[in-house]
Parts: structure tokens; C-alpha cells; sequence
């Protein structure tokens, strides 16, 4: 990962290989700039003049100093018009020019943009992020940035908090795409072990002790053994914001298997357990002393002669029977005794539950937007909010009550999935869940459709996204 740094020095002025300068529509060249462009015998207002340059959201445009400034080169970044402007275009320009900086074998540049440094920050640091620890072939001719430096006054505090917030994603990112052969559950302990916090492992004798009918079961068709992580940091008196998230380290979709078609995608079915890990380390790195416990319920969802079946019933850590109709809504049947889990032994604050539920998130709101199901208007406005500052697109999905009949169990109490053929998948996740809540404000984040991209796009790689950690932060900086 390319190290970024803040320096107070004028652009002008400034030793690096490449400079990075936005330009707005239309706009009138500042100070500095004309500074530069006079060094440059006005070439940057040239290509202003005959239209080269436009200055256009996203438009990039690389010149040659010849060595008449310090700076080797300059990146032109156009940032489209000043009154559409954004943080989230900052953002993704951000990344445009780190990426073409790349692209062009620049290992060390320098940007003047710093508008909001820690939109710059999280474009420059996710927009290089690649996942290639695996190539060996050619791999010295896979280009990197080492060095990025951030031209401010008084930017040090907020770049460094940028780089804690954007590596933890990339960690959460790293640990989505880690192949399934690599991240069992036995591996996500491990990394939780390595969290600064008081970290407990159940194995399976212990999971089938304390009744964890769900995790059990589906855990069944693996030869991998399953794991209930309890992540306990900063603990004292106060309650604890307990962060629940789903970590099937593969889901074939069990009996009820999935077509071959993507199956290789559900490596990442563990990405809501990613984020929870990741945000915990963020936290730490960022001093916050709140009271936070991660719950990580984990196992592998396979098929084998020990495999649960459709038309199993598995009794859930709290007590209740769940029909099993398809072994593919397993998500719902670990996450249950996690919940119940949570509640029972800690008495949260809140319960914020992650993870890749439902396909049907897809088709709800598409790739981009976050599905919230909530218990709590007070809390569902608390992460609207937050989400709103870090421009991770979250809405609410209403869990009405006439819904909840779809998932009421024949011989049992409820059943993990509709009998219907067509409904409302994501919504039925949430009502699903929200049975092993029973006085704790909780809400689900399904990031089914946004915790796996298929290409690039933006600041964001093809694979896993860590989307959620930012918004967490912001929330339990709030909180
Ligand atoms: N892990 C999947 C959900 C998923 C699918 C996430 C595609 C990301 C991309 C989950 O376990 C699942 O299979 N859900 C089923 C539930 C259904 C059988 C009720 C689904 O969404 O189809
Ligand atoms: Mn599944
Ligand atoms: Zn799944």
C-alpha cells in the first residue's frame, strides 16, 4: 500500500514526480497556478484556450514540466462544475488521478487537492487497491504507487485518520477476496485473534453445547470446522455496541445448490464478517474507547453425507424451531444464534448486523445502495445520517407486519424461507432476523448486492468492497 503523507509547501514550489492540479469548469487559474503556468510559458492556459483541457468531471490530462518547476510532471484533474461538486466526486477524481499516475509507472506524486482530505484520502488509497498477493508470473511488471503526498496546512490529523479509515477497508477488501481454500473460519479466528481485544473462539463441541442448532447445521456438509468468534474490546460497565456479522467462508448453497454460474462469488459470503473485523481494528487504530463486541458466527455452507437437509428442523440458540426449506437461506439460520447470543450475553446498546443475505438485495436496489432493515427509528436515523456523510448509499426496506405470516413454520415455529414463489427476499431476511431480537434496538445492513463488485468501478475494485466501514466509523464516532 502506497504511504501518504501531508506537506505543507507550495505547489509551485514542490519537488515530486508528478503534481496532480483540479480544475473546475470554466474556472480562472489561482495564484499558484498561474505561477505554474507561467513557468510552463502558459501552456495549461493553452490547453484551456483550444478546449484540450475542459476541465470536465473526471477529465485527466498529463503535461510534461520539462523540468521548469520542480514538479516532473503535471495531472491535470478536471472537476466538472463547481456548483455539481461533491464529496463523492472528489472522491472518485481522486482516484482517476491515482490510478492514471499508475498507469503512467509514477511511483511518488503529490496532490493539491484537499477540499475534504479525508474524501481525498479514501480515493487515492481505495482506487489503487488491487488484490495480487497470488501472481508470480511477471510480477515485476505489476506497476505501484509508493508514495503519495497531500499539499495542506494543517491537514497532518486528518490525512492520518484517512489512512486508518482506507486500510482498514482494504483489509476487509483483502479478506473478501481471499479465497475460500485460505479463509476458512479457523482463519477468520486468527485474525480476530489479532485484534486488540479480549477474543474468544468456540469450536464445535462448544457450539453444540451452548445450542447453537443454526450455526451447527449448516455447518454439517464441511470439513471445516466451525467457529463462533467473540470479539470483546474496550469492555467495562457500559453496554456495548455489539456488531454482528455473517462469516460463511464459502456457500455452495448446501443440498439446495447453487448453479455453477458466479458460484465462485461466494467466497465472499463472509464479507459481513470482514467489516466487523476491519472496523474493530480501525477503532482501535483511531483511539475510540468505546464499549464494542464483534460477533462473528462461521462455518462453511457444503454438501456431504453429514449435510442438513430441506425439511430438517434445527432448534436456534434462544429456543426457537426453525423449519428448514432451503439450505441455501443459511445466512438467516447462523446469524440467529448470534443474535440470540448477543442479547443474552451482553446486553447491548445496539445490535448492527452485516452481512450478505439475500441475492434478492440485487434486484431491490441494485449495486450501489445498501439495504437497511431496522428495528429502531431513532437508530435507523443515526445510520442514515452517518451514511449520508461518507456517501455509502444505504435504504430502508419496511418490514410491515402482514409480511411476517410468509415465514410462520408448518410443524415448527418458522420456516427460513417463503412458500410463496415470488416475495419480497431482503425484507424477509430482516423479519426473518429480527425474531431473535427481543428488546435490543437492532438493525441489518444486507449487503448482498454491495459487498462483491463484478468490475471496477470508481474507487471501488473488482471483488470485495468493505463497504459499511466507513459508515460504522462515523457512527461510532457519533455514537
Ligand atoms: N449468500 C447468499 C446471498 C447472495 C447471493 C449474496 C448472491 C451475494 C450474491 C445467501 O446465502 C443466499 O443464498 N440467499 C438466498 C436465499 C433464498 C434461498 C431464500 C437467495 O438470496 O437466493
Ligand atoms: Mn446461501
Ligand atoms: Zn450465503
Amino acid at each position: 500500500m502506497a504511504n501518504i503523507f501531508a506537506k505543507d509547501e507550495r505547489p509551485s514550489g514542490h519537488i515530486c514526480d508528478a503534481l496532480v492540479l483540479g480544475l473546475f469548469e470554466g474556472q480562472e487559474l489561482d495564484a499558484e497556478m498561474k505561477k505554474i503556468d507561467g513557468a510552463l510559458n502558459g501552456e495549461i492556459s493553452f490547453l484551456i484556450k483550444s478546449k484540450e483541457f475542459k476541465g470536465e468531471n473526471g477529465q485527466i490530462k498529463i503535461i510534461s514540466t520539462q523540468r521548469r518547476i520542480p514538479a516532473k510532471k503535471i495531472v491535470l484533474a478536471g472537476l466538472g462544475k463547481e456548483r455539481e461538486f461533491t464529496n463523492e466526486r472528489l472522491r472518485r477524481i481522486s482516484a482517476a488521478s491515482a490510478k492514471a499516475n499508475r498507469e503512467q509507472g509514477i511511483k511518488n506524486f503529490s496532490t493539491t487537492l484537499n477540499s475534504n482530505v479525508q474524501a481525498v484520502v479514501e480515493g487515492i488509497v481505495l482506487g489503487l487497491y488491487e488484490f495480487k498477493k497470488y501472481v508470480n508470473v511477471e510480477k515485476n511488471k505489476i506497476k505501484v504507487v509508493e508514495s503519495v503526498t497531500v499539499l495542506g496546512k494543517g491537514i497532518d490529523k486528518s490525512v492520518k485518520k484517512a489512512v486508518i479509515i482506507s486500510e482498514a477497508v482494504c483489509y476487509a477488501r483483502d479478506l473478501v477476496n481471499e479465497p475460500a481454500n485460505k479463509a476458512t473460519p479457523s482463519y477468520l479466528a486468527k485474525e480476530a485473534e489479532k485484534l486488540n481485544a479480549k477474543v474468544k473462539v468456540f469450536g464445535k463441541d462448544e457450539i453444540e453445547k451452548m445450542g447453537m442448532g443454526g450455526l451447527l447445521a449448516v455447518s454439517k456438509g464441511s470439513s471445516e470446522e466451525p467457529k463462533f468468534i467473540v470479539i470483546d474490546c474496550n469492555s467495562g460497565k457500559e453496554p456495548p455496541i455489539v456488531f454482528v456479522g455473517k462469516g460463511i467462508t464459502f456457500d455452495s448453497g448446501g443440498l439446495d445448490i447453487k448453479p455453477a454460474p458466479n458460484m465462485e462469488d461466494m467466497k465472499c459470503d463472509m464479507a459481513g464478517a470482514a467489516t466487523v473485523i476491519a472496523t474493530i481494528k480501525a477503532a482501535h487504530e483511531l483511539g475510540i474507547k468505546k464499549h464494542i463486541v464483534g460477533i462473528i458466527p462461521s462455518c462453511e455452507n457444503m454438501l456431504g453425507p453429514k449435510s442438513y437437509r430441506p425439511g430438517d428442523i434445527i432448534t436456534a440458540y434462544n429456543g426457537k424451531t426453525v423449519e428448514v426449506w432451503n439450505t441455501d437461506a443459511e445466512g438467516r439460520l447462523i446469524l440467529m444464534d448470534a443474535l440470540s447470543y448477543a442479547e443474552k450475553n451482553f446486553r447491548p446498546a445496539a445490535i448492527i448486523d452485516i452481512a450478505t443475505l439475500t441475492g434478492a438485495s440485487i434486484i431491490a436496489l441494485g449495486n450501489d445502495i445498501v439495504s437497511l432493515t431496522a428495528s429502531d427509528e431513532k437508530l435507523k436515523k443515526k445510520v442514515l445520517d452517518a451514511s449520508k456523510k461518507t456517501d455509502e448509499m444505504m435504504w430502508e426496506l419496511p418490514m410491515i407486519e402482514d409480511y411476517k405470516d410468509m415465514i410462520k413454520g408448518e410443524i415448527g415455529d418458522l420456516r427460513n424461507m417463503p412458500k410463496e414463489m415470488y416475495y419480497p427476499g431482503t425484507i424477509i431476511g430482516g423479519i426473518f432476523l429480527k425474531n431473535f431480537v427481543d428488546n435490543t434496538t437492532w438493525f441489518l445492513l444486507d449487503i448482498g448486492a454491495t459487498g462483491i463488485f463484478t468490475s471496477d468501478r470508481h474507487y471501488r475494485k473488482k471483488g470485495g468492497t468493505g463497504v459499511c466501514l466507513r459508515t460504522f466509523i462515523q457512527l461510532l464516532e457519533e455514537w
